[in-house]
């Protein structure tokens, strides 16, 4: 990304947050337990703890692929299939390292990339006990998920469900958790709702490089902690990454930094909405929006804002537009002015 440009493409472009910083000096004295045997580690599972419950076991890794990869192996057997809309990051963005880790097969049960439903799901029971099938074992969505939108409680509360009903796992990646959380205007664990593992992102919302993974089914969680450090995830400096979890809980920066992130997004979606000759796909639920445009409109864009562009017709592209906790009233003001003067 050239530098110079106005960041709408990605809140992991974004920068950390400066509490983040200092938190991350305050533990940077003195030599401590390596592989989380150190009090700072010990002080964030307790916060986790008090978030999501006392059962609950929290493992912190560095980036989202290793936090999905470790909760599907954590669930899978060699022989599993799991579920997941089209769009998954799971299957689109992460290199096959979940399908390789595991064994599984990955089966995109939408033909859309939008939320799930028992519907999607129904006709791959039918694979249940056939011999010469993959067997459905796990559900796996993202909350936010990749389009921006926020799975309501009733809609978890149906998916765990269904999952009950036929022995599934439900797995929910959270990368951006704590953006659907203030959307749904929920507790962090209520917009999880039904998960069995689910992961609380850092990495977008404003920390350096960090996501727990929250086990909350108790008989998943003998194992998790050796297979993530089986699949090399296991920080020998874990302090650094409990200390970005413990700024996290501190004054609910997360809530802090994803309500900023959000409220911008609808600032931009307010501005843009009603301009003719572009569509945005719907109404954003947190901080990500995507927007059909003429493709000459996006390359004007593109001179001066930094954005992703996935060409939808010879001549029409679909843009995605994603605000941060440093995105900048200014800078959506700006974007906002050189569309309506450019469309
Ligand atoms: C839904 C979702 N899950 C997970 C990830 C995190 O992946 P990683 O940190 O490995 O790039 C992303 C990042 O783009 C994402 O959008």
């Amino acid at each position: 990304m050239d530098n110079t440009l106005i960041n709408f493409a990605s809140d992991n472009s974004s920068a950390v947050h400066p509490v983040v910083l200092e938190r991350l000096s305050t533990v940077n004295s003195g030599a401590v337990s390596s592989y989380g045997n150190d009090i700072y580690t010990e002080e964030a599972i307790k916060r986790c703890k008090l978030e999501f419950g006392t059962g609950a076991l929290a493992l912190s890794v560095f980036n989202g692929t290793g936090a999905n990869t470790i909760a599907l192996d954590i669930m899978a057997d060699k022989y599993s299939m799991v579920l997941v809309p089209a769009g998954s990051h799971l299957i689109s963005d992460e290199c096959g390292a979940p399908a390789r880790a595991t064994g599984c097969d990955i089966a995109i049960v939408t033909e859309e990339p939008r939320k799930l439903t028992p519907n999607d799901l129904l006709p791959f029971m039918q694979l249940k006990g056939n011999i010469h099938k993959s067997q459905p074992k796990i559900v796996a969505i993202a909350q936010l998920t990749e389009r921006g939108e926020a799975y309501s409680l009733d809609e978890l509360k149906a998916l765990r469900d269904f999952c009950d009903e036929h022995h599934l796992f439900l797995y929910i990646d959270g990368a951006r958790l704590a953006n659907a959380t203030v959307a749904l205007g929920s507790t962090l664990s209520d917009a999880a709702f039904g998960a069995d593992i689910f992961s609380l992102g850092g990495t977008k919302n404003g920390f350096m490089a960090v996501e727990t993974l929250i086990i909350r089914n108790l008989r998943l969680a003998g194992v998790a902690p050796y297979i993530r450090k089986q699949l090399a995830q296991l920080a020998s400096k874990m302090r650094y990454l409990s200390a970005q979890v413990l700024a996290m809980f501190e004054g609910e920066l997360w809530r802090a930094n994803a309500a900023h992130a959000n409220k911008m997004m609808q600032l931009l979606y307010e501005g843009i909405k009603d301009v003719s000759g572009i569509a945005v796909e719907r109404v954003p639920s947190g901080n990500m929006m995507f927007v059909n445009m003429p493709e000459k409109l996006a390359e004007h864009l593109l001179k001066t804002f930094y954005f992703y562009v996935e060409k939808i017709s010879a001549d029409s592209d679909c843009a995605r537009f994603v605000t941060s906790w440093d995105t900048k009233v200014a800078d959506v003001e700006h974007l906002i002015a050189e569309l309506k003067a450019s469309a």
